[in-house]
């Protein structure tokens, strides 16, 4: 055992630094290049690493002490002779734990930094081998101790993105803990896609006239991660087609009598839930889901489509079950009672799962065309808009017909834009002539 000096290295042009942060005590066990203390000049923080393992004696300085290149900060004694140096870290991390001096700590931090101090710059290093001696003046502005650093790389938080609110913006352990925290959140609630898009910074609103914040109710929010989720993950594709509806509108009005003794209201929405249901049968490339994990496509043998329904608290999509099996009037009831239900916030979690296809229906509010978001998993939706009579020229004259604007958007690496097309010349035959929902 002998006793060895810790010294502050070369500082790569910074004059004097200041002691800001101090990791052992005496008395400690430390590994070689254990973080010892930090210093740190006006334009970067640095650890100065143990230059060999062994027990702290003695650290003869405080934090906010100011020290230069060469100034002795402490003491450790170690096992095998006095001027042991920091080995290369491979060496370190290769020697089996049995044949280490005894009095020597495994080091606790693996991987360990290499013998140089660590600047903690934008990225933490993963480099191990013996690196110069840093340039402080010509390292990025992250500043945080060697605590904290540990901290951050057995959380994977990469230090370059949190803001530090410690003085001199340095990165403080909650600092660590706030962002690893933020993150878990916005993952499950599906808001982050790791694509790394930079957000959108808010200006002061104030500044161009009076305004008011209210928070986001939960459906809100949970929309909100959804459609970014869909939006940035999938691919979307939008098939634009019509339907002639006018013999169906003629037959809907035909049964008013009849949905008046049911207590039910008859509108288009039950023939277009009949109708995608056909075409899923038809099409059964659009009733699946991509697992791209294990590459391979899940084929559903059920037909559940989603409705969704503008409630004042936000969007919500209840689910139709087994559509393919009920019948209009059935549908009909279902869906208003779901929609009536959605609206009073009296769904269960149950009735809003399980859809492998939406329809978003505007026709009752208007618009010509939209391009809806896919509700993912699922890998297609079809968006309604407002029917409307057009001239629609019949090989003789112009016809006034009801058209109903259809469209149709798909997940493009479910299915390709043949199918797509496909789809919506389906949907239009059969609502064109509902008696082909008996075929
Ligand atoms: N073209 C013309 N008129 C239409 C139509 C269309 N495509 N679809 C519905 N209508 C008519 C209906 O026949 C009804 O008219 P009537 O009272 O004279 O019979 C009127 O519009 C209102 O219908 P609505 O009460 O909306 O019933 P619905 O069965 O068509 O729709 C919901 C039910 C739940 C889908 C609907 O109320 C809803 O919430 N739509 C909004 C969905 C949404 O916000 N989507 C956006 C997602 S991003």
């Amino acid at each position: 055992m002998s006793a060895q000096d810790i010294v502050i290295p070369d500082l790569g042009g910074a004059d004097e630094v200041e002691v800001i942060e101090i990791a052992v005590s005496k008395g400690d066990q430390v590994a070689a290049e254990d973080p010892i203390l930090t210093v740190e000049s006006d334009k970067a923080s640095v650890d100065l690493p143990a230059p060999a393992a062994g027990k702290i004696l003695e650290i003869t300085v405080k934090v906010g002490d100011k020290v230069r290149e060469g100034d002795v900060v402490g003491s450790l004694s170690v096992a095998g002779g006095g001027e042991a140096t920091a080995e290369p870290q491979e060496e370190t991390e290769a020697a089996p734990a049995d044949d280490r001096p005894e009095t020597v700590a495994p080091p606790k931090d693996p991987p360990a930094e290499a013998p140089a101090p660590a600047v903690h710059a934008d990225k933490p290093t993963a480099d191990t081998s013996p690196a110069p001696a840093p340039d402080i003046a010509d390292t990025a502005r992250v500043h945080a101790g060697p605590a904290v650093r540990k901290l951050a790389r057995e959380l994977g938080a990469d230090l370059g993105r949190i803001k530090g609110t410690g003085p001199k913006h340095r990165i403080l352990k909650e600092d660590v803990q706030g962002y690893i925290k933020k993150q878990l959140q916005q993952a499950q609630q599906g808001g982050v896609s790791g694509s790394g898009i930079p957000g959108v910074k808010l200006p002061d609103f104030s500044q161009f006239g009076k305004v008011e914040r209210e928070s986001l109710s939960r459906i809100h929010s949970m929309t909100a991660a959804n459609m970014h989720r869909s939006w940035l993950n999938v691919p979307h594709v939008t098939q634009f087609d019509e339907a002639d509806i006018t013999d169906l509108e003629d037959f809907r009005k035909g049964q008013k009598a009849a949905a008046e003794q049911r207590g039910v209201k008859l509108t288009p929405l039950p023939f277009l839930l009949k109708a995608c249901a056909r075409a899923l049968q038809a099409l059964p490339q659009f009733n699946v889901a991509l697992d791209l994990e294990k590459q391979e496509l899940v084929r559903k043998q059920y037909i559940h489509i989603g409705i969704a329904v503008d409630t004042p608290a936000g969007l919500m999509v209840p689910v139709i079950r087994d559509v393919d099996q009920k019948g209009l009037w059935a549908l009909a009831e279902e869906a208003a009672d779901l929609a009536e239900r959605a609206r009073n916030k009296q769904l269960k979690p149950a009735e809003m799962q399980g859809a492998c296809f939406t329809i978003t229906s505007l026709g009752g509010i208007g618009g010509t065309a939209f391009t809806p978001i896919v509700n993912t998993p699922e890998v297609a939706i079809l968006g309604v808009s407002k029917a409307a009579i057009k001239p629609v020229w019949d090989g003789k004259a112009f016809q006034p017909r009801l058209m109903l604007p259809l469209s149709l958007s798909y997940d493009h690496r479910a299915v390709n834009g043949a199918d797509g097309a496909r789809f919506t010349n389906l949907l239009a035959e059969v609502l064109g002539d509902i008696r082909r929902l008996l075929l």
